[in-house]
């Protein structure tokens, strides 16, 4: 059943992010389809969408998470998520979050260092618990997408090289306190090329073949998440066509594949509904300035991302000729943009408008620049609308702070 926009905006005001549970639903069936020869667990990379609603559709659904701060590991617990099925990823783990994330007993730390090998290894100590790890390895492949979001060259800054990797499985597997039951990479987001993931699969492959040839048994293979969708006109990668690649790589292993996806599962399923408050043109630039901004959905201005824009009114063909025009928001900045030189009719204080593909880095990228509350979230699923979180009020944004009337 089509969601009805209009009806939210009315009922719930903009700007205001809807998904479509449903769509959601259908695109983690089709991936973990995809899986159905082998071992899979789905740990669904939670930085993409963190709202507990969104977390618990997927946890019921048989997926882990997959987070990379102990706010995220806390997040997939209170939406049900088991704590064998929770990965905890991330360059700069703190004491604090490794002593919980052991405690929480979850399915395995994914080390990004030597030092934070060392560090997992004392924390675990001092609790008297081994720590199940695994390595993220930098297998140096290019895979061709935003520089901002690749992240398997040796120039940024994740994982670890092979022969680091090996060197530390060795000690791993050597410490009374480290317990080495997985192996991971993750090359970059938004990929729509397989053949990177090709690459880099084969190479950590190789990895987990020589490690069993000295008695170092892996049995997870995470292959990070990355799979890109369609933002404008970019061939997504086959889901099928993915699984295959990777199962090839491991043939004659016996390792359960994780993969981490967020954008996947989401984008697609989520939309940032804004109305129109005034149009003006400097010169020969037109603008259509909306309620939704930069703090809304920072993709455009962060990455000059693209997010399609659908015009909501059932009658722009009777407003006249669509002409170019820029939608930005109401702040402060010049980079304050939602999408640019779109055909669009001349629009009205109030006119709907919908931002495509806003279900992933949409909401858990929102901050409160401008003293801005960040939109309310809705969840639609079959022909069901409800609202998951309230929209930001002033009293929430300043309920933390304190002492300004203290002389
Ligand atoms: N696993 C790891 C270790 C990651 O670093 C990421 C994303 C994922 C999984 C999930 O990647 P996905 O399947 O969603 O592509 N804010 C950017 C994306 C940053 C991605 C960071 N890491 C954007 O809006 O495009």
């Amino acid at each position: 059943m089509p969601i009805d926009f209009h009806a939210l905006a009315e009922k719930y005001g903009t700007p205001l992010y809807v998904y479509d549970f449903d769509q959601m639903r259908e695109n983690y069936r089709r991936l973990k389809e995809a899986f159905a020869g082998s071992k899979s667990l789905i740990a669904y990379a939670v930085k993409a969408n963190s709202n507990l609603s969104v977390i618990s559709l997927f946890g019921k659904l048989g997926a882990g998470a997959d987070c990379v701060s102990l706010g995220e590991i806390l997040r997939a617990r209170t939406a049900g998520i088991e704590p064998y099925r929770i990965i905890f990823s991330g360059v700069g783990k703190r004491d604090d979050e490794i002593e919980a994330a052991l405690k929480e007993g979850i399915l395995m730390i994914n080390l990004e260092s030597e030092a934070e090998m060392h560090r997992v290894e004392e924390v675990a100590q001092r609790l008297g618990q081994e720590a199940r790890i695994s390595i993220r390895v930098n297998p140096n492949v290019d895979p061709q997408t935003h520089p901002y979001i690749s992240t398997g060259l040796h120039e940024n800054k994740f994982g670890v090289e092979i022969d680091r990797a090996k060197r530390m499985y060795i000690y791993a597997k050597n410490s009374d306190w480290l317990d080495p039951v997985g192996i991971h990479f993750h090359i970059g987001s938004q990929l729509t090329e397989l053949e990177p993931i090709k690459e880099a699969a084969s190479i950590v492959a190789d990895l987990v073949r020589s490690l069993a040839a000295i008695g170092i048994e892996i049995r997870f293979f995470d292959v990070g998440g990355g799979l890109g969708v369609v933002y404008r006109d970019e061939t997504p990668i086959d889901v099928e066509e993915y699984a295959k690649v990777i199962t090839e790589s491991i043939k004659g292993l016996d390792l359960t594949i994780i993969c981490e996806p967020g954008r996947y599962l989401t984008a697609n399923a989520g939309w940032l509904l804004t109305r129109v408050l005034y149009e003006k043109n400097n010169g020969a630039k037109r603008f259509v300035i909306v309620d939704a901004a930069m703090n809304d959905l920072m993709r455009p201005t962060l990455y000059q991302a693209y997010h399609g824009v659908e015009y909501l009114e059932p009658d722009a063909k009777e407003r006249g000729e669509a002409t170019p025009a820029d939608l930005v928001g109401p702040i402060c900045e010049s980079g304050d943009w939602l999408a640019k030189e779109r055909l669009l009719p001349p629009t009205r204080s109030g006119d709907l408008l919908a931002i495509r593909s806003a279900g992933a880095y949409g909401f858990t990228m929102a901050s409160n620049y401008n003293t801005r509350g960040r939109p309310a979230e809705v969840a639609c699923e079959q022909g069901q609308c409800r609202l998951i979180r309230d929209r930001e009020n002033f009293e929430d944004q300043i309920r933390l702070e304190k002492g300004h009337l203290e002389a």
